[in-house]
């Protein structure tokens, strides 16, 4: 990149599809930071108004505005790196910064310098290591999205071949992309991004809906703090991802797709830039796919760190090249999505459970599940258990077995305190509660939601109401700041947690929080701030007395 003079920068991206991104990433790399000069550059070459610019480079994480701010190091304090010692790393590290956490919660503590991530628990002992692969299954269980995970060289094209990989879509190819939609709304596949929104039924909004051409997103952000599932299907199964994309196309008559990956996982995108090479090479993307008439090009858009670009508006918002502000809807992506036209926004796992759907059938699918629930889930498991990773486990397996049985359960002569919920977004459960099964319907009846499937549990040496604090303090630094509900109100349960702000008795204190969590969920206008007072709410749930003790004290 040290080679490229501005004019050749702003040349290379300025015709592309969502180019401001990557044209600020080159600058980013060249000059080790972003200079007034370049953004100067940028703007003319963009026609953004500069003060437009420098508010947009100024909300995400990681465009440095200093010089030497690419290579200083970002330390993760995340809850679980603040468990594993973070604070400490971060004090040890000459002009190291704090960043939100940065998706690799089954490790040690990941220090993002330049483009390497290294990992370690001490200054010393940083490293930089493969991530790792999910654990092996267990109990027979059939998997899904797992299945061939583990088989040697399934990264490569010729590995994801060797293991039934680009089947689906040659099968696909000789159905009309009706019946595609139709297998994938049979096979009772929901979003697993969060929302659980059944995906055919996305697929034909898009595919009925009016205005070219139509855009696929990959949604790769995975910022919720305790998910990190997503980078372990990219790194280790990136043509799955590529198929799933190259489907979800045929099916919608989409031409165009972005994968949307975060700022964090710098090595994943040499890995997608890989499998994008080789599928082009091998005539799966571009014009003419496998000699049909059908055309998809494929493209890598990287984040700059920011939670909220995975809300699914907030992140079409920041492909082009706006304020990534989550927009106001209806009207929905589907048909209002990437450049205003119909767009499919889907989780990378969602996406990824399609061609296996494509290879056994809808029925195979839907039978993965336990009782009502159809298919398989993957849940990220971290904190105090013996054995952090991903694993995917039927839809309704109770939580405990898979803590328990599977994970090995916590430290000897421990008891679980409490497990998050859909990362943090979801709150606690705790005590009785966590006899739940892994499926919306019977985590809903607590109070809490599954979403994403980050889970991390904490021991009966954890202080919940430091944790809440924590995660208080992760939202109210990622809200938005466009709605005044989760903009103030973050702000204001967080200091809350902290001890610093708010009535000095116990009733009057809790009166508050619950009033100021029910205002937000009611009146905020994205996810953000419709879940963060969900730890609020289970800590007095669940942590009556930890919580009178804060107080009084
Ligand atoms: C604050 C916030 C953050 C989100 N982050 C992600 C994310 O990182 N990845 C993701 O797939 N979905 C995320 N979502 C959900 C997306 O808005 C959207 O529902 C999802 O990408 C749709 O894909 P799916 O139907 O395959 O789940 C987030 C939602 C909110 C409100
Ligand atoms: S709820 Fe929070 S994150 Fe969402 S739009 Fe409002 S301020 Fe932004």
């Amino acid at each position: 990149m040290t080679h490229f003079s501005d004019d050749d920068i702003i040349a290379r991206w300025k015709e592309k599809p969502a180019p401001l991104l990557p044209m600020l990433h080159d600058f980013h790399d060249r000059d080790g930071y972003l200079s007034e000069g370049a953004l100067r550059a940028v703007a003319q070459g963009l026609r953004i108004p500069i003060a437009d610019l420098f508010g947009t480079v100024s909300f995400y994480h990681h465009f440095s505005r200093e010089p030497g701010g690419l290579e200083a190091p970002r330390v993760c304090t995340g809850p679980i790196c603040k468990m594993n010692g973070a604070d400490e790393l971060l004090g040890a590290l000459d002009g190291a910064t704090a960043m939100p956490c940065s998706g690799r919660c089954d490790e040690p503590i990941p220090v993002l310098r330049g483009h390497d991530t290294l990992i370690g628990l001490s200054a010393e002992s940083l490293e930089s290591r493969p991530s790792p692969l999910p654990p092996a299954a267990r109990d027979s269980i059939e998997e899904c999205v797992f299945a061939h995970i583990r088989e040697s060289d399934r990264a490569s094209l010729g590995g994801y071949r060797n293991t039934g990989g680009y089947e689906g879509l040659v099968k696909a190819l000789a159905m009309a992309p009706v019946e595609l939609v139709q297998l994938v709304s049979d096979s009772g596949l929901a979003g697993r991004g969060g929302a659980g929104f059944p995906t055919g039924r996305k697929w034909k909004a898009v595919a009925d809906a009016e205005g070219d051409p139509k855009t696929i997103v990959c949604n790769a952000d995975e910022g919720e703090p305790g998910c990190f599932k997503d980078r372990c299907l990219m790194d280790y199964d990136p043509h799955a991802v590529v198929e799933g994309m190259i489907l979800a196309a045929y099916a919608t008559g989409a031409t165009r797709g972005f994968i949307y990956l975060r700022y964090e996982y710098p090595e994943t995108e040499q890995v997608l830039a890989q499998a994008l090479d080789e599928a082009r090479r091998a005539g799966l993307l571009g014009s003419g796919i496998l000699g049909s008439d059908f055309s998809f090009e494929l493209y890598v858009r990287r984040g700059a760190g920011a939670y909220i670009c995975g809300e699914e508006t907030s992140l079409l918002n920041s492909l082009e090249g706006k304020h990534p502000f989550p927009r106001n809807r209806p009207p929905y992506p589907v048909t209002h999505g990437f450049e205003d036209l119909p767009t499919v926004v889907n989780n990378v796992e969602t996406l990824v459970s399609v061609p296996p759907i494509l290879r056994h059938g809808a029925d195979w699918y839907r039978a993965l599940g336990r009782g009502e629930q159809a298919g398989t889930k993957l849940i990220s498991l971290s904190g105090d258990v013996a054995r952090p990773g991903n694993y995917e486990v039927p839809l309704g397996f109770p939580l405990m077995k898979l803590i328990d049985d599977w994970a090995g359960g916590t430290g000897e002569g421990r008891t679980i305190r409490a497990v998050t919920m859909a990362g943090l977004s979801g709150g606690f459960l705790a005590g009785e509660d966590l006899e739940v099964t892994l499926d919306e319907p019977s985590i809903r009846s607590k109070g809490s939601f599954l979403g994403a499937g980050g889970i991390m549990v904490f021991d009966d040496t954890r202080d919940m109401v430091e944790v809440s604090h924590q995660a208080m303090e992760f939202f109210a630094d990622e809200s938005c700041g466009k709605c005044f509900p989760c903009r103030i109100g973050t702000q204001r349960l967080m200091e809350r947690l902290a001890g610093k702000a708010g009535p000095k008795e116990l009733q009057p204190w809790i009166d508050e929080v619950v009033d100021l969590g029910k205002t937000m969920m009611e009146t905020s206008a994205c996810g953000l701030g419709m879940a963060a007072p969900l730890i609020t709410k289970s800590l007095l749930k669940y942590f009556p007395e930890r919580v009178s003790d804060h107080v009084t004290r």
